[in-house]
Formats: C-alpha cells, structure tokens, sequence
C-alpha cells in the first residue's frame, strides 16, 4: 500500500477554499430553482393550458438531458449563440437552477395536490384570493409535508456540483484533480474532499431536521 497524506498538508488551504467556491454556487442554484420551481409548479396546477403544457415542456427537456450537458450548452453554445462570453459561475448557477426547477417543480406540486380539498374549498368559501389562499394557506402546508423531498434535492445539488469542474469552475472537485495532478497522487486529495462532500450533506441533513422539527411544532 502506498499512502502518504503528509504530502497533501500543504495544499490543504487551496482544496478548503473550494468549499467556499462550492457553496457560493451551490446556494444560489438552490435559490433558483426553489423559486422558479414553485412558479412552474403553480402553472402545472392551474386550468390554463397554455402555461400547463409550457411547464410540462420545460420539465420534460430539463429533467430529460443530462446536466453536465445543460451545463456545457450554457457555458460553451451560449458565447457562440449571443455573442457573449459567460462566466463558469454564472452558467453553474444557471445550469444547477434552472435543472433543480424542474424537479421542485414535480416534489412541490405533489405537495400541494397533498393538501386536503376542504382547505381550498374553506378558504374560497371566505372569499380568500387566489394568491393569498395560496401564499397563506396552501404552500406553507405542502412545504411542510415536502420538506424531505426538498432536503433530498439540496443533498443532489450539493453532490453534484463536482460537474463543475468540466468548465474550469474551481470547486471543490477541481482542487482535488489539480492537487493530484500536481503530486501525482490522486487518492489522497480524491478523499479529503470526499470527506468534505460527505460533511456538507451531513450539515445540510442536520439544518433539514431541525427545520422539519420546528415546523412539526405547529401541529
Ligand atoms: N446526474 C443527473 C443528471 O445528469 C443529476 C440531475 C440533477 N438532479 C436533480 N435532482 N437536480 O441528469
């Protein structure tokens, strides 16, 4: 066997870095495609056709292709299509975003399916709008019961963003091939940030409990 971690040490602070770098992406991908996400949702659920079968089209072609392609497409075809050049984080953000969506699309409006009928009836019954019967009342109660689903899509965000490391982008994942490259030993830095990619999901695992908890108190 030979294994010999003494030689990554020095490079330690360059892979730690790449957490930062990871996450800088990771969070605001997370924020995209809740958001954007519930907006498709809510077309999925509504009567007009138009805005269902668009959000249908835009699930089918995300969650349809691979996204490392998606992601090559934005960061290499885009330049060539408009003209302009974009960055690495902007196209993960967009990539990881824009590909969550379609899937929080599908966890939020089986959430919202979830809730009993009588809650909508109720609140049309008061006279309740449309979009406060659904800010109020309904999203806060399907968010609720969708919350493992959601965590779960976080934790695949999270792992991954190792595909950035195609486009340059220097994550966490990025380090460690270029520490490997640099020593010519891979497994050691593979591992460390191994450990890392699993310690963040472990965190991320913990903030799902604890606010599944405090929801859970209302009940
Ligand atoms: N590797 C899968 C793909 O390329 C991951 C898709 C992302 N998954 C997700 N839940 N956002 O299609």
């Amino acid at each position: 066997m030979n294994l010999d971690f003494s030689q990554i040490v020095p490079y330690i602070p360059f892979m730690l870095e790449g957490i930062w770098v990871t996450l800088k992406f990771v969070s605001m991908s997370i924020v995209v495609g809740f958001l954007l996400g519930t907006i498709l949702a809510l077309c999925k659920i509504t009567n007009v056709t138009f805005l269902k079968g668009l959000a249908n089209v835009y699930t089918s072609a995300f969650r349809g292709t691979p996204l490392i392609l998606q992601l090559m497409i934005i960061y290499f075809a885009v330049p060539q299509l408009t003209g302009y050049d974009i960055s690495a984080y902007l196209s993960a953000i967009l990539a990881f975003g824009l590909n969550s969506a379609a899937y929080v699309s599908e966890i939020i409006r089986a959430g919202i399916l979830a809730v009993d009928r009588g809650q909508t009836e109720a609140a049309e019954a008061l006279g309740v709008s449309y979009k406060q019967m659904m800010v109020d009342i309904i999203l806060p109660q399907a968010i609720k019961n969708i919350l493992p689903a959601l965590m779960n899509e976080f934790i695949t965000l999270t792992k991954e963003s190792a595909i950035v490391s195609v486009i340059g982008y220097l994550d966490l994942m990025r380090r460690a091939q270029i520490v490997g490259a640099d020593l010519y030993r891979n497994f050691e830095p593979l591992l460390f940030v191994g450990f890392i990619y699993w310690f963040m999901v472990y965190i991320l695992t913990q903030i799902g409990k604890v606010v599944e908890r405090r929801m859970r108190q209302s009940d």
